[in-house]
Parts: C-alpha cells; sequence; structure tokens
C-alpha cells in the first residue's frame, strides 16, 4: 500500500478555475450559505431535507448509528413511488412531460406524470395479481426503455425490491444475481435496438433460468416484436398489464424498508449485493438533484444518459429527477446510431438544458470530432455533469467549450453505487470549479483524504478518501452477506467507511479523484473486478492461471489486459483463435463489457515468495512503463520475461 499512497503524492497542478456567470449564481437553488447552515447542524440539516418528501408517517428519530449500521428517519413511513409520481399528479402537474423516450429506430413516445402513474398502478396490480409481495425481490432486466423504469417503480410502490441487472451483462452473470437475492420473478424483454439492430435479451433470461433458482414467472415486454421462445412461466406484459385497474392505493413502508439491491463488482470474482433503503435514500438523491443540477422542474429538460441497470440510472433518472418532478429525456440507443451527432440532434430536438453523462463518452466524442456537436444547435444547455471516474482536464474544457459553448457550470460528481447518492461535486451557482477536481463534499456530507493511519492529509498531499460521518442514502449492507459488508468498507480504517479510491488535495483544499486504489478496474465508468475476470478466464479449459490489470487507456479510461498461462497436456486453439475465444469466453461469463482489450500468453506470472501475484508489476508491462521493483519477487527475472513476450506480441499485431 505505501508503494501506491506515494504514487497518490504525484500529481498535476490545475491553475484554471471558472465562476458560475452571476446570472447564473443569482437564480441558483443552492446559495453560498447552504454549506454552513448544513454544517451547524447536520442532522437537523437532512432531516429539512427529508421534509420536501411525503410521509405517510414522520419519523420519531433521525439517526441511530453504530457504526458501520445505520438507520435513517426511524419509525417514519412513506412509499418511494408515490413520492416521484402521485404527488405531482395530486398537486395538478400530472400534465407534465415525466419522459421524452427516443428508441434509437427514432420511434418515440411522451409520457406525461399522470400516463406514468396509471401505467406504475396498472404494472403494481399485474405484480400482485403474479403473487409478488412486499419483501419478495424481482429481478429486473431490460433495455433503456419505459417499461424499465415503470417496472423499478412499481415494484418499489408494492414493496418488493427491485435488483435491476444491466442487459449488457450474460446469461451467467444474470443467473448468478437471480441466485443471490433469491428473485421471485424476472421482468424483461424480447430485446431491444442497438447500433442500427435489434438485439435479443429474452434468450439470456432463458439460458440463466435453466440453472437453480426460485424464479416462479417471467414478464416479458414485447419491444422489438422478435420472435421469442416461450415457456409456461412466462407472462407477454402488455397482457396482464392492460387487463389490470388503473386503481391501485400504495401501503407506506418503513423508512428502513429495502428499496433495492445492486449489484456491483469488488475485489473477490462474486459480486457484492448493494442494497439500499427508502427514506433516507430518496432524501438524498432528492436533494442533490436538486442543487447539484439546480433543477427547475417547469422549466428544465433532463437529460441523464446512464443506463437503468446501474446506480447513475437508479438516483438520477428513476427516482431524484421523478422525485423533483423533472421532464427528462430517456434514449435507448448508442450514441453513434444511425449517427454519431446522434445525442446532440435528441439535445436540440427537446432543448435540453442539463445534461448528464459519463467521460468516456466524453473522451468518445473528442475523438469523433467538433463538427457532430457543432452541427446542432445546443444553446438550449444551461448546465453539464460528469460521473463515473476521473475526467482529466482536456476532456473537462472541451466539454465546457465545445458541448457547454463556455456558458455551462460543469459539475464533476463524485460517488458510488454504495453512497447512493452524489457525495462530492461542486455546487453550480457558487463553486469556482477547476478542469478535472470533484472539488469538495456537498452540504451534509463529510469526506476526507487521510494517509495509511487515517491521518488527514495536509493540502497539497494525496492518500484515501473516506466518508466519516453516516449519509442518509449510505449502503445498508452487502445483501446475505454481513461478513463482507464489515470487511470490504470498514475494516481498512477501523470503523471508518473506505471508498476505496485515491485522492488528492491541492493547495486550496479541492478533492481530486485519482482512482481506485483496489483491485476494481474502471473500464467506460463501470466497475469491473480483476479477480472476476480472472476466474472468468480461468474456467476456459485452456487456461491454467490469469492474471488481469487495468492498463491505462486514452479512451475508457481503462483497459482490460489479461495475462493467461495455458494448461499444458490438452489440446486447444493457438494465436488470434485463442484470442477470439478467451475474449468471448470472458462475454459469456460477465458480459462483453468485460472483454479484454489485450490478452498475453506467458509462462509464468510474477509472484511474491508467499504466492501473491505482483499486479503492480505487470501494470507497469501493460502500460509500457519501466518495470518497478521487483526485487521481491520469488524469481526476479520473471519481468524480464513477460516484457519481452510483451514486445514480441506488440511487433506481431
Ligand atoms: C469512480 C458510479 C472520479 C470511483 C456513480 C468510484 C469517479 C466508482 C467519479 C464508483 C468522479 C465515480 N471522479 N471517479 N466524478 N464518479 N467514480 O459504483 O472510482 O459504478 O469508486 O458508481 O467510480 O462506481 P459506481
Amino acid at each position: 500500500m505505501s508503494q501506491d499512497h506515494e504514487s497518490l503524492e504525484n500529481l498535476l497542478q490545475e491553475d484554471r478555475f471558472f465562476l458560475p456567470s452571476p446570472e447564473f449564481a443569482a437564480q441558483a437553488n443552492a446559495q453560498p450559505d447552504e454549506y454552513a447552515h448544513a454544517n451547524m447542524d447536520r442532522l437537523a440539516f437532512w432531516e429539512e431535507q427529508a421534509s420536501a418528501l411525503t410521509w405517510e408517517k414522520k419519523w420519531d428519530a433521525v439517526l441511530e448509528w453504530q457504526a458501520p449500521y445505520a438507520q435513517w428517519f426511524i419509525g417514519g413511513k412513506l412509499n418511494a413511488s408515490v413520492n416521484a409520481l402521485d404527488r405531482h399528479v395530486a398537486e395538478g402537474r400530472g400534465s407534465r412531460v415525466a419522459f421524452h423516450f427516443e428508441g434509437e429506430p427514432g420511434d418515440t413516445q411522451t409520457i406525461t406524470y399522470a400516463q406514468l402513474l396509471t401505467e406504475v398502478k396498472k404494472t403494481a396490480n399485474a405484480l400482485i395479481e403474479i403473487g409478488i409481495k412486499a419483501g419478495d425481490r424481482v429481478a429486473i432486466y431490460m433495455p433503456m426503455i419505459p417499461e424499465a423504469a415503470i417496472a423499478m417503480l412499481a415494484c418499489a410502490r408494492i414493496g418488493a425490491p427491485h435488483s435491476v441487472v444491466f442487459g449488457g451483462f450474460s446469461a451467467d452473470a444474470l443467473l448468478s444475481r437471480i441466485q443471490d437475492a433469491d428473485a421471485k420473478l424476472v421482468i424483461t424483454s424480447d430485446g431491444g435496438f442497438r447500433k442500427g439492430t435489434a438485439f435479443a435479451l429474452k434468450p439470456a433470461v432463458d439460458e440463466a433460468l435453466k440453472g437453480q433458482h426460485n424464479v416462479e414467472k417471467v414478464l416479458v415486454v414485447a419491444r422489438t416484436k422478435q420472435d421469442v421462445a416461450w415457456t409456461d412461466r412466462d407472462i407477454w406484459w402488455h397482457e396482464i398489464v392492460a387487463r389490470q385497474s388503473a386503481e391501485h392505493i400504495a401501503e407506506s413502508f418503513d423508512a428502513e424498508h429495502p428499496l433495492f439491491i445492486l449489484y456491483t463488482s469488488g475485489t473477490t470474482a462474486k459480486p457484492k449485493g448493494i442494497f439500499h433503503t427508502t427514506g433516507g435514500y430518496l432524501t438524498q438523491v432528492a436533494y442533490t438533484h436538486k442543487v447539484v443540477f439546480d433543477l427547475k422542474p417547469e422549466t428544465d429538460v433532463y437529460w441523464c444518459t446512464a443506463d437503468v441497470g446501474w446506480i447513475t440510472g437508479h438516483s438520477y433518472v428513476v427516482y431524484g429527477p421523478l422525485i423533483n418532478g423533472a421532464t427528462q429525456v430517456m434514449y435507448e440507443g448508442t450514441p453513434d446510431t444511425p449517427h454519431k451527432g446522434r445525442i446532440f440532434e435528441i439535445v436540440a430536438k427537446y432543448g435540453v438544458t442539463i445534461l448528464y453523462t459519463a467521460p468516456t463518452l466524453i473522451r468518445t466524442w473528442m475523438k469523433w470530432g467538433d463538427e457532430f456537436p457543432l452541427a446542432h444547435n445546443l444553446e438550449s444547455l444551461r448546465l453539464l455533469g460528469t460521473v463515473g471516474e476521473p475526467i482529466n482536464p482536456e476532456a473537462w474544457m472541451w466539454y465546457r467549450e465545445i458541448i457547454g459553448g463556455n456558458r455551462c457550470p460543469i459539475v464533476d460528481t463524485w460517488w458510488q453505487t454504495e453512497t447512493g447518492a452524489i457525495m462530492i461535486s461542486p455546487l453550480p451557482g457558487i463553486t469556482a470549479t477547476k478542469p478535472g477536481s470533484a472539488m469538495r463534499p456537498i452540504p451534509g456530507i463529510s469526506a476526507k483524504v487521510v494517509d495509511d493511519n487515517a491521518t488527514p492529509v495536509a493540502d497539497g498531499h494525496g492518500g484515501y478518501l473516506i466518508l466519516d460521518q453516516p449519509w442518509p442514502a449510505m449502503l445498508r449492507g452487502v445483501w446475505g452477506e454481513d461478513e463482507r459488508y464489515k470487511e470490504t468498507y470498514w475494516s481498512r480504517f477501523n470503523g471508518i467507511y473506505f471508498a476505496g479510491d485515491g485522492a488528492k488535495l491541492d493547495n486550496e483544499g479541492a478533492i481530486w479523484l485519482l482512482g481506485r486504489v483496489d483491485d476494481v478496474m474502471n473500464v467506460s465508468g463501470h466497475r469491473i473486478s480483476t479477480t472476476e475476470v480472472e476466474s472468468a478466464l480461468v474456467s476456459h479449459e485452456a487456461v491454467a492461471e490469469a492474471a488481469v490489470v487495468g492498463a491505462a487507456d486514452a479512451m475508457t479510461g481503462q483497459g482490460i489486459v489479461a495475462f493467461v498461462i495455458l494448461r499444458s497436456g490438452i489440446a486447444h486453439a493457438s494465436g488470434d483463435e485463442l484470442n477470439t475465444q478467451l475474449r468471448n469466453h470472458v462475454a459469456k461469463e460477465i458480459g462483453a463489457i468485460a472483454k479484454p482489450r489485450q490478452i498475453l500468453i506467458v509462462n509464468e506470472l510474477p509472484k511474491t515468495r508467499s504466492g501473491k501475484i505482483m499486479r503492480r508489476l505487470l501494470r507497469d508491462v501493460a502500460e509500457d512503463r519501466v518495470v518497478g521493483d521487483a526485487t521481491t519477487l520469488a524469481d526476479p527475472n520473471i519481468m524480464k520475461k513477460i516484457a519481452e513476450g510483451l514486445k514480441t506480441a506488440k511487433d506481431e499485431d
């Protein structure tokens, strides 16, 4: 660790900063006294934010904290779907557009709050007919279509925690998540549209359900109308939902009732089921969505490009924006279909005012060229956001100039599946932003950068990012794995939440995120564990051993590089064919997002005398650096051999 710690100290100097315009500052939802107000009494501040929600019963106590277990708004009762929908309709906002849906082929739907509420009520009634009760888990495996949000809200409405599995994950990955959460129902679709064609999802569900599980029914949305195999277990969404009553009186649930489980990669092969509860989570997603994105629900058109399969889609497509009554854009497809200006065309079409996306997409746009954004009128934009990985200052500047016309504040928001909501971010009417920095914790949140001994570092120094006070949207645990919860997050620094990220404070105390310090990679803003990819590779018959590292990648942040030792004595493919086989095998085990960028066949791996693979050295090789200190290796010559192997492989490319 200390080696990593030193490298964290080694940082760039960035002197540019950008103040919000006086006009933006004057109208901003969060004014400069927001921080002092929150600091005066943190718990009273969060109570105030919670009061913005509709509660059937007010809480008796704001927080009970017995590290690492938090309960927020104890005794309070509310319903997530009522907060997202019913109250807007009841208060006369039913005709406001909730979603402008844009399908990849160009089909569109305009869905008002009143219509969305009706659909959610009918779907909730359908779930009840199927036999789903409060507390039952429902797996959702869908493309980015309105029914994905409807399914989540219908589950929330009846108190059935949803577990959304990203549609790009494989059947195996889906099965393991179904098993872990012991889901009773799967909601899916025949498929979706991506890159100009219809892809299939239902076959992956059928494949997954060949394994052990307690799934009783599969609810299927007809999105593409492609042919699907059908069993007794399957129900068409349009058939069962259409015949339901449009009335459904929602029951309120305890503030600590589980709202959802979302799996994320950890440092072992098995993903962790991060689970969130209701009252605290909704409080913080709604508050952050209001102040970080400065939402003006009557006039803004907000677009978060995240898929509902990730936490950003949960917090900033479904729950936060709908609670705040936002009008949103939802887009099904890829940014380059049918042309590389698709996102900009949609911004212009709907007059998007707030755009929230990932650095990897911004870098991709930069590579494609300025002509695509410049061909569209982006003047409606007034605020830009990023999330998911550190944004390099060049990409930040490009985003500001080319997309934001030098007029839009940028909010670089740091948070995690585990934190549930934004934790570190500029406030757009207040903060003088620096290109590449997430700046400082939002009001009501405490984050610090500390050294190996949990002592806060001075300005100008690097260390580990920790959260030293409980926060309303924090994870309540790892589903069914309490020891793992304690071990993963609370043991590195006793009783303090360790996020797994390295960070630096600059000379003015602004926070610069430096990426993960554990064995988790960040590829295009998606978390993938090195161990998960290693175990996928080792499950291929040709592979004896594998070591995986995340190597710096100009486009995706990190790229997956695998070092593989082959099994001897069995016949297997070689060269390019083997390479393709192994990459496809990883896609089958996990999903296409986990396919290694590069696979290197080696004879040995660098290991310490105690047998631990030294990934740091492999990273040096993968990133073309001089290999660092290798003196603790059992065989000091090994790195030379691997580096030579890599050179030969590159020459052959
Ligand atoms: C990284 C996504 C730098 C970080 C919401 C974190 C970031 C992980 C930023 C969580 C940011 C997220 N700057 N790094 N603004 N936002 N990260 O769970 O390493 O998919 O630990 O949540 O993404 O990824 P997750």
